[in-house]
């Protein structure tokens, strides 16, 4: 499968950025141990913190066709980004929503997520575990022709 791994704002501080809630990890790590994981896999990653970037390589990948699912951190677009949330409408590509955090468990402004509804599947809560199961979702759903 190719799968793009696609995380938005604030994620290129992983590592520095609140270990206590985020983790030790890098964003580098994380794609390196998911590359690790999944040798049968192709990965493309791209981060960026602007919510426009994003919605272009959303529709890039979609245009260019071959892609069979994106994993999507989209930090705190999540809670408030509709341009987001119709370009994951748009596109044909399932999309799962993974969080490293489990926003429920934290403030109430991250319990609203506006693009889980346009979404495959959320997966919320495990740290950098959270993007593997999101690729394994991605998975499951290909073997049911589901992607
Ligand atoms: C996050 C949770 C969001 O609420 C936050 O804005 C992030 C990261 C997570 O991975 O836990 O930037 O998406």
């Amino acid at each position: 499968m190719s799968i793009l791994v696609l995380n938005g704002p604030n994620l290129s501080r992983l590592g520095k950025r609140e270990p206590e809630v985020y983790g030790n990890k890098t964003l580098d790590d994380i794609n390196r141990e998911l590359s690790e994981s999944f040798p049968e896999h192709s990965f493309e990653f791209f981060q960026s913190e602007d919510e426009g970037a994003l919605l272009e390589k959303l529709f890039h990948i979609e245009d260019k066709g071959g892609y069979h699912g994106v994993v999507l951190n989209a930090g705190a677009l999540t809670h408030y980004s509709i341009a987001l949330r119709d370009a994951i409408s748009a596109i044909t590509i399932p999309v799962v929503e993974v969080h490293l955090s489990n926003i429920y468990a934290r403030e109430e402004f991250r319990h609203k997520s506006v693009i889980s509804a346009v979404c495959a599947g959320v997966i919320s809560g495990f740290g950098a575990n959270s993007y593997h199961l999101g690729v394994r979702a991605l998975m499951g759903m290909a073997s049911q022709g589901r992607s």
